[in-house]
Formats: C-alpha cells, structure tokens, sequence
C-alpha cells in the first residue's frame, strides 16, 4: 500500500507551484542568491515510471548560503541595532507596534499560499496548517496588547524607601531565532514576534525542513520593518551558524530543536555568560492512566496526545503508563482507536495521519520498534508499519521497559510505548528518572489520587493536565520546562520579558528631583523619562 498519487489527480485546491527560492532578505533588502540550492522534496510521492518505487514529488529549493552571506545578515542587524541607538531599538513602542499589526494584516494575503505550502512540506492537515497559520496572527495581535500593558505599569514613577525610580524593559540587543520544522511558523513567530517587539533586530534561520512555506513572508518582513531589522538566512547550520555565534555581536540565541545541538551552538559563543539563550528542547511527557479513571476520556486523550500530527509535537504524550488492572481493556481499546484513524494525504477529508517530512523517517520509527520487540516487547496494533517511504502506521508498543531505546529516547513520531504500573510511585520514578521534565498528563477522577500525583509531578515538570492530553496553549500560559526540555518561559506576555532586561532612573526622592523628572516627563524630553503611555 503507498499514500503515492498521480499529479493529475490532485485537487486544484490542493496544487502548488513549485518553489525555487533564491531569494534571501539583509538590511532591507530582497538579495538574489546565484550559488547552490538546497533541493526540496515534498512528503507527497509520486508513483514512479515503469514498476520503480514512489518517490517525494519535488518541490523546489531554498539558498544554501555560505559564511560571508549570513556575517552580512548579522551586520546588517548590527547595524539596525547600533548598540541600542538604531532607529528600531530606540523607536517608541508605539511605531514598533504599528509594524507589527501591519505585518500580523498583510499576512491574511498569503494565508492560502503558506497553508498549501504546509501541507505539502511537512504534512499537516489542511485544518492543522489553517490553525498554525491562524493562531499565529492571533499570537501577533496577542502580543501588541501585552506590549501596551507593559508600557503603561512602566509609565508609573515608583517610590519607595527615599529613592523615586522608573522602570522599563529594554531591548537586549541581535537576536538569532532558529525555529522548528514541525511548527515552522507558530513555534518560530513565538520568539521572533516578541524580540522584534521588544526592539532587538532579528537574524532568522528556518529549519532544515519546511522552509518554502517562509517564502511568501519575505516581502512582507521587507515592506513592514525598517531595514536590517528582519534578516533571514537559510543553509547548513556549520556553515551559516557558527560564524554568527563565534563572532560574539549575537546577544539573544531562540532555539526550538535538539538540546545537543542547542549546546553545541551555546559553546561557540566567545562568551557564553553574555549569550541569553532561549531554548524549546525535548521532552518524554507521560501519560498516567489510574483504575480510577474514565476508561473513554482517556482512551480519547492519549489517542491525540500521542498522535496528533503523527506525534511530531514537542507535547506530544511520549510514554503511557496503566494502572495493571485497567491495562487489558485500556490496551484493546487503545489499539482498536489507533488502527481506526485515517491515514491520507494532508488536503483529504477527514485525514489524521499525513505523511512525513523527515527523510527515512518510517525506517527510523521501525528501528524503535523493533529494538523494544528484540527485548521483550510487542505490537499491540494491528496496522503498525511502515506504509511507503514517506508514511508509518502508528506502532502501540506494550511492555516498554528499561533498557529499550524507547524508555529513553523521545521517539517524535507515531510509535507510542506502554507501560503496567502496580503501584503509583513506579510512574513518578519513570518522570524523576527521565532526562526531560516538560509536561505529564493524569487520568483519574479520584481527587485524592490527582492530588498525589500532582504533588509527585509538580517538582519535575512544568504543567500538569488533568485528564487531558499535554499542550502548549492557550499561549497566554507558561510554557517550559525543566532538565533537558527548556530554557527560559515563553508566553504571550513572558517572552516579551526574555526578550527584554529591565533597565531603570533612580533618584532621590526629594523636591529637587521631582522638578528635573516632572520637566523631562512634562516637556517629553527623553524617550525612556515618560509618562505617556498607549491606549
Ligand atoms: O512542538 C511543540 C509545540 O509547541 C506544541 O504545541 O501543544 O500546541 O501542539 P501544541
């Protein structure tokens, strides 16, 4: 069986043109990239010519550029921020927001173009790629209201103790955000959106995967922000990425990825201490399924959270735990759930698997299952596998156990191990033990038993959900994690605070004072001294 099709055959509100980008953007402007392309292959196969295998239907390229390429993007937003007296880093709130909301509107024109173009990059559905888009306009206009919150408590002159003082975020100077490829564009704007809001010039690098879907956003960033603002470059990550770190001028690093890499890139810095790091990393989050709990909520719940675009989430629940007397029933619900489901092409109705973009990824799922089996494991589904090159049928995978690389590893995609527990304590130290501390999911509905477990959880991860799956939103909520998992809080309103330092006048509280600040404030002679703020 392959998901493979004729090209003739694809609904025209699914086609696409291919992309050949060459184009890149520095201090303002949209360069032409001659040099070699990196070539992109969709995760839709194409049935081949005369017997021979399906194979990715290509879909164009993006710039590999070199070094000198992406050290004239990180000058270019040197220059922008000009140790902090850039007309960006110094421009009253109120402009950077008029670009922001300007940006967040022009997006609605390319709305259909990037929703396709997530579809057939990295696979997602059409309704999960019209969310992604979505909630990313949404997150934008988020984070313009949180902004003016900010600025109004610090239009307030606070004294305390003898000493009158005003206290303000400022910008902390370049910042280099390396996004994921899963959310190409949410997980990418949720660091992007409030460094630039908090006036810090951006140098931004997509992942390896899902990159073309960034293309028709290129204008927009060169029509909506001043130059040297927003510079984008793409390539091997050695060759385009260590420079910029060894370089010492990037202040801020916002990283969604591996946390090996994320070291590795750390460890260039000349000063590390000087870096700010802003980190979305792994997680193993699990899901603890009590005899207490509703046998249908939790079948429905570890359903999604593990599956949901095809378990390639940072959230997604990458271990189930089962109270050995709900086992049985749990498990044969589970699997008939699972096999269930609809694999199909992103654009078909009613599709909740997709194919897959990493390439050799199904291979790689297979390598995890049959490792667990080789130690005493087995497939609880009957589907599971490998479809084609592209496609994996979910994999349940009872017995997991120490030892397999699934007790440890975070699989990111469609095999999900379970584990029988006797005894509540045995799931907790499954979660103390782990490397990863991001969420957990609880499914009881005996108050005591929740309370138990959330004490027990409550040290070693960061969100604990109560007989729901584990997730990031709404985004006006914390989202980190601890160990290996994050660095830093990300939320509507606590990025614009990673973003940002507080920085403050301070004065003695005295007649004297209150005359040279009431002229500045009055006279609105300094941009920072002011007690305007926006509406
Ligand atoms: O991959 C990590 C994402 O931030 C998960 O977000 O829980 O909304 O799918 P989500």
């Amino acid at each position: 069986m392959t998901l493979a099709i004729d090209p003739a055959r694809i609904p025209d509100a699914a086609r696409v043109a291919p992309v050949v980008q060459r184009r890149w953007l520095a201090g303002g402007e949209l360069r032409t990239w001659e040099g070699p392309l990196e070539e992109v292959r969709a995760v839709v196969l194409h049935p081949g010519a005369g017997g021979a295998p399906a194979a990715p239907a290509a879909l164009g390229g993006y710039p590999l550029l070199g070094e000198a390429e992406a050290l004239h993007a990180l000058d270019c937003a040197c220059r922008a921020w000009d140790q902090g007296r850039g007309p960006w880093p110094s421009a009253p709130v109120g402009e950077r927001l008029a670009a922001l909301t300007a940006f967040a509107d022009a997006m609605g024109g390319v709305r259909e173009t990037v929703v396709r173009l997530i579809m057939w990059e990295i696979g997602k559905t059409r309704g999960d790629a019209e969310k992604e888009f979505d909630r990313t306009v949404v997150y934008i206009r988020d984070t313009v209201a949180a902004l003016k919150d900010l600025d109004r408590t610090a239009a307030r002159f606070q004294a305390v103790d003898g000493v009158v003082a005003q206290v303000r975020r400022a910008p902390l100077g370049v910042a280099l955000c390396m996004g994921p490829f899963n959310y190409p564009l949410n997980e990418t704007f949720t660091t992007l959106i409030p460094a630039l809001a908090m006036g810090n010039p951006v140098v931004f690098k997509p992942a390896k995967l899902g990159v073309l879907l960034l293309e028709p956003l290129l204008e927009l960033f060169a029509r909506c922000f001043p130059p040297g603002v927003v510079n984008t470059i793409y390539g091997d990550g050695r060759v385009v990425v260590s420079p910029l770190i060894r370089s010492g001028r990037v202040d801020v690093l916002a990283f969604i990825g591996s946390s090996k890499v994320a070291d590795l890139i750390r460890a260039q810095h000349p000063k590390p201490h000087r870096l700010r790091c802003v980190l979305g990393l792994e997680a193993k989050n699990a899901a603890i399924v009590t005899r207490h709990a509703d046998l249908d909520q939790a079948v429905k719940e570890c359903v999604l959270g593990s599956l949901s675009f095809n378990g390639q989430r940072c959230t997604a629940l990458k271990m189930l735990w089962v109270e050995r007397s709900l086992h049985a029933a749990f498990a044969e619900r589970l699997a008939a759930a699972v096999d269930a489901l609809r694999l199909a092409l992103p654009w078909e109705a009613g599709a909740q698997l997709t194919p897959m973009a990493e390439p050799g990824k199904p291979a790689a799922m297979q390598a995890l299952v049959d490792d667990a089996c080789a130690r005493g494991a087995r497939v609880l589904n009957r589907r599971a596998g490998a479809v084609d090159a592209t496609a994996f049928f979910p994999a349940l995978v009872d017995g997991a156990a120490p030892g397999m690389r699934l007790w440890r590893e975070e699989q990111f995609g469609p095999v999900v191990p379970l584990a029988a527990f006797d005894d509540l304590e045995q799931p907790l130290a499954f979660v103390r033990d782990s490397d990863y501390g991001q969420q957990a999911s609880v499914f009881s509905r005996d108050p005591a038993e929740v309370a138990r477990l959330v004490d027990g959880l409550a040290s070693q991860v960061c969100r604990i959900n109560i007989n729901a799956q584990c997730q990031r939103g709404p985004d006006v909520f914390p989202f980190t994690g601890r160990k290996d998992s994050a660095e830093g809080t990300l939320s509507v309103s606590d990025a614009l605070r990673v973003f940002s330092i507080r920085s403050m006048v301070a004065a003695r509280d005295n007649p004297a004072s209150h005359a040279i600040l009431g002229d500045i404030a009055r006279e609105r002679r300094s941009a920072f001294i002011s007690t305007d703020w926006l509406f």
